[in-house]
């Protein structure tokens, strides 16, 4: 091999003031959450070691729900383990993360860059303490084509839902389709399950740290989401239905209407889905008399305050966060840009034209409590929508015991 035109290249980096590159031969490890198409962010993080030589970076995936990633994350974090540089957070998590030590801040991050729910999430007590990795909300996913050919038009309410599916599978005669996808299994998103109907109907769960449950409310809502269950618009087992189940059955063209996150967009026109072309995805309906509500999501990247890579994370991480990642995932991987031009980028919409509404929705999403004991409040509801729609607590008992809970939680 010819070195010579190496110790060129070498000198004249000398001559020009270069030295080797900032973070020769680091590696790096990044947590995503196997939901989130970490086959996509590797893609980015490809780029990411194009322009950084010397650095790679490795992907660790774990839990398919945001509790498992949860709780995988506390046992690493609380051993103060140092393998892991880079986090995913589930947007409810960074102030958890943050009041336990477990991030390291950003100094002098201008904030204002990004949609402002994203900006206000990862600020804990004037620290940025993570960067947004992608935005979030629920949507109503719908089949266009049994829509049209039925005459039905997207449902408004959870009772024109109904109706439109009485009418659908009533015509279709198909035991295997299924009306409505949602999530009932004890799991984080079943909490956004339980206040999409209890916000619409304009109640809110806790102001200013206080709780301000309103019980009819509670019952109303848990009833809605059991006559789903009970009137045959649901199958049988939706308390076992977790958040990638809606996502699969969805795809597998099973399901007329289904509740889920911009995530499934991508799958559902992939090669392998059932119903790419077919696919429409709107607001979510109200409860009659009601408005529309929907739940605010949404992932960050934080450095693990034990990382032994302090500087090459924090670059790795400006860098995840930038809007090029943003137009990336947002066109490969249908996650919603943290970044208000991209919701209008043609890339964007060639690839999710419902995009094009979707800002709207995002910015008024409600977030869920932000309160450093979110853990047990999300534990109370997710467990007690679970057992509401299993048919071993009735929505009236589910929601006397939500509210006594959440009061010794939130005193
Ligand atoms: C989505 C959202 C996240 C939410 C989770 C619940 O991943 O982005 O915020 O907690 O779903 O299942």
């Amino acid at each position: 091999m010819n070195i010579k035109p190496i110790v060129g290249a070498l000198l004249s980096a000398t001559v020009l003031g270069f030295s080797a590159p900032a973070f020769a031969d680091t590696e790096l490890k990044v947590y995503i959450s196997s939901q989130h198409q970490p086959q996509v962010w590797r893609k980015v993080l490809d780029q990411f070691e194009a322009a950084n030589p010397g650095t790679k970076v490795t992907i660790e995936t774990g839990g398919n729900t945001s509790e498992a990633q949860a709780q995988y994350l506390n046992t690493i974090m609380s051993a103060k383990d140092s393998s892991l540089d880079v986090l995913i957070l589930d947007v409810i998590r960074p102030a958890q993360f943050a009041a336990a030590g477990w991030t390291s801040p950003f100094a002098g991050k201008d904030m204002s860059v990004y949609l402002p729910a994203y900006a206000e999430a990862n600020t804990v007590d004037g620290k940025v303490v993570a960067l947004p990795a992608f935005a979030d909300s629920m949507f109503l996913y719908y089949r266009k084509d049994l829509l049209e050919k039925h005459g039905v038009q997207p449902p408004k309410t959870w009772d024109e839902l109904k109706a439109a599916v009485k009418k659908i599978n009533g015509a279709e005669n198909n035991p295997d389709l299924q009306g409505l996808s949602f999530q009932g299994k004890a799991i984080e998103g079943a909490v956004c399950t339980f206040l999409l109907p209890y916000w619409s109907q304009g109640k809110n769960l806790v102001d200013n740290g206080k709780l301000t449950f309103d019980k009819d409310a509670a019952v109303k809502s848990l009833k809605l989401w059991k006559s789903f269950v009970d009137e045959g618009v649901s199958k049988k087992n939706i308390a076992e239905v977790a958040t990638d189940d809606t996502r699969k059955e969805f795809q597998a063209g099973n399901v007329v209407f289904a509740v889920n996150w911009s995530y499934a967009w991508a799958q559902s026109q992939s090669k392998d889905s059932a119903v790419a072309g077919k696919v429409g995805v709107t607001r979510l309906p109200a409860v009659t008399g009601g408005e529309s509500a929907t739940c605010l999501g949404g992932w960050e990247w934080g450095v693990s305050a034990y990382s032994k890579n302090q500087d090459a994370a924090k670059k790795l991480v400006e860098y995840l966060s930038s809007k090029d990642a943003s137009k990336y995932m947002a066109a490969n991987g249908s996650l919603l840009p943290t970044y208000a031009s991209l919701y209008q980028d043609a890339d964007v919409l060639k690839a999710a034209p419902w995009f094009a509404d979707a800002k709207q929705v995002v910015e008024t999403a409600k977030p869920r409590p932000v309160t450093p004991r979110y853990n047990e409040v999300s534990e109370v509801i997710r467990t007690t929508v679970n057992a509401v729609l299993a048919g071993v607590t009735t929505p009236e008992d589910g929601a006397a015991q939500i509210e006594a809970r959440l009061r010794r939680i939130l005193r």
